[in-house]
């Protein structure tokens, strides 16, 4: 369940649906299925086995498979904590939207409110003043992680059991009332009508798989942290295989609650989907399209306006705190300080890291940071867990312990995908899009500011996680 709340998250509601429409509609499906299958349930698989195999947190984890692994254990968990800078940001933009929903406070223009509402400067460049309300959402979500980590699994245990089925539901209600609003079917045929010729791009298989990794939460410590808590005895390839459906039906049904409302909303005011155009991207969707399509409700829309970002809310907490987790594991285990020490020194860092992300600029700096932590950052890592577990390690060995506990059978396939076809889709993914922002500097950025955004934290928790497993090193000496 705890893995199920960390797969789905704000990457189901607003990046599938928007990722889909932009990559062919219905005919995405098909690389997304393959993506899902060939890359995404395979690896899940691994990252529950190599977990539930070593039971401990992912640098232990990797120095059981080999001493001089463990960097790839500490990277693997420094990479999602620096996603959480921002992730939270984003939750909480939720937090006060939730709030403004109460009396509709964005009015009729959304864009100017959203706008100043983040004090937003325009630029990078200009770093600008901390938004008072994006500061206050964010001391009450970092505060809600710490609460919910400090004690130990259990108390996440019981925080997924109502953070995962609640905000489902409330997906469901809202998807309900999107389609029986007019415009909704034209929605649903821009989202999902096939437009083949895209699969001939492999921009739009890269999107695929790039999609399943943001998704699933892969190549972040995640599942090997969460799967060392399993029961001795839980099957592993069933679990993998429910985490992984369960968060491509979500996508998949996001899809529907989004593009009615969009359908909704160019039918109000009069114009075709297209012409709504950057509107549907990204935060522009959940904090600009959205909020003007509650305003437009014929009735109950400050109901459907919290509703929608309590959902939101809740389906983003469980990932956010997923991301803390394992480092906090793997800070307790290494430094040998109490649980409750490092998920407060954690969440401090954290928190202040996420203030430039709350600054007049953050916006922007959001945007560079997740297009290279997220993309390359994620890659890299899957690309790295392939090498090293399939080519430095006896790989039957962890299939064996997968096939001890499960019910589906691992055969050699696993060993040919996690050896061969993954880590060479991985790798022609890096490349191609290697050479695409060296091309085309990301969204025409200059070089400082690609660098200080994309470059500066890619690389520098590459080498942290080599001084992390440096430090240990020195201690045994002594
Ligand atoms: N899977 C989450 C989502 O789709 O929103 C995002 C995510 C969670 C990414 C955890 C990375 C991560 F480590």
């Amino acid at each position: 369940m705890a893995a199920i709340g960390s797969a789905v998250g704000l990457g189901n509601v607003w990046r599938f649906p928007y990722v889909c429409y932009e990559s062919g509609g219905g005919a995405f499906l098909i690389p997304y299925f393959v993506a899902l299958f060939t890359a995404g349930i395979p690896l899940m698989i691994l990252e529950l086995s190599v977990g539930h195999w070593a039971r401990s947190s992912p640098p232990e984890a990797f120095k059981k498979i080999g001493k001089k692994w463990e960097w790839a254990g500490w990277w693997t968990v420094l990479v999602p904590f620096i996603i959480a800078w921002y992730y939270i940001v984003v939750m909480a933009w939720c937090f006060s939207y939730m709030i403004y929903s109460l009396d509709l406070r964005w009015g009729v223009h959304a864009e100017n409110f959203f706008k100043n509402f983040l004090g937003d400067t325009g630029s990078p460049a200009i770093i600008g003043d901390i938004s008072v309300p994006v500061l206050l959402g964010l001391i009450v979500v970092w505060l809600c992680v710490f609460l919910i980590l400090y004690k130990g699994v259990g108390r996440i245990g019981k925080v997924v059991a109502i953070t995962v089925p609640l905000p489902t539901i409330l997906l469901i209600l809202l998807t309900i009332r999107g389609l029986t609003l007019p415009g909704a079917i034209e929605g649903i045929s821009y989202y999902l009508t096939p437009n083949f010729s895209r699969l001939f791009d492999i921009n739009v298989w890269l999107s695929a798989y790039a999609q399943v990794f943001f998704s699933l939460s892969l190549a972040q410590g995640i599942m090997i942290t969460y799967a060392s808590f399993l029961k001795k005895k839980s099957d592993i390839t069933n679990n993998a295989f429910i985490i992984s459906l369960a968060d491509a039906g979500t996508s998949f049904l996001a899809g529907f609650t989004v593009f009615s409302v969009v359908g909704y909303l160019a039918f109000s005011q009069g114009i075709s989907i297209p012409d709504l155009g950057l509107r549907i991207a990204g935060p522009n969707l959940t904090f600009i399209t959205y909020p003007t399509a509650i305003s437009l409700l014929p009735f109950a829309a400050v109901f459907f306006g919290m509703v929608f970002y309590i959902a939101l809310l809740m389906f983003g907490i469980d990932s956010a705190f997923s991301m803390i987790e394992p480092i906090t594991v793997g800070v307790n285990k290494k430094f040998k300080i109490s649980k409750a020490k490092a998920t407060g020194v954690i969440c401090i860092v954290g928190f202040f890291a996420s203030l430039l992300f709350a600054t007049g600029s953050g916006l922007h700096w959001l945007d560079i940071v997740d297009h290279f932590v997220a993309n390359f950052g994620l890659v890299m890592i899957g690309l790295v867990e392939c090498l090293i577990l399939g080519w430095m390690f006896k790989l039957s060995k962890i299939r064996d312990h997968a096939n001890k506990t499960s019910e589906v059978y691992l055969g050699r396939w696993w060993d040919y995908l996690i050896k061969f076809v993954i880590p060479f889709v991985l790798f022609i993914l890096l490349f191609v899009a290697m050479v695409n922002n060296i091309v085309n500097p990301y969204l025409g950025y200059p070089w400082w500011i690609i660098v200080l955004g994309g470059v500066a934290p890619c690389l520098s928790v590459f080498l942290l996680s080599f001084v992390f497993m440096k430090i240990k090193q020195r201690n045994e000496v002594i």
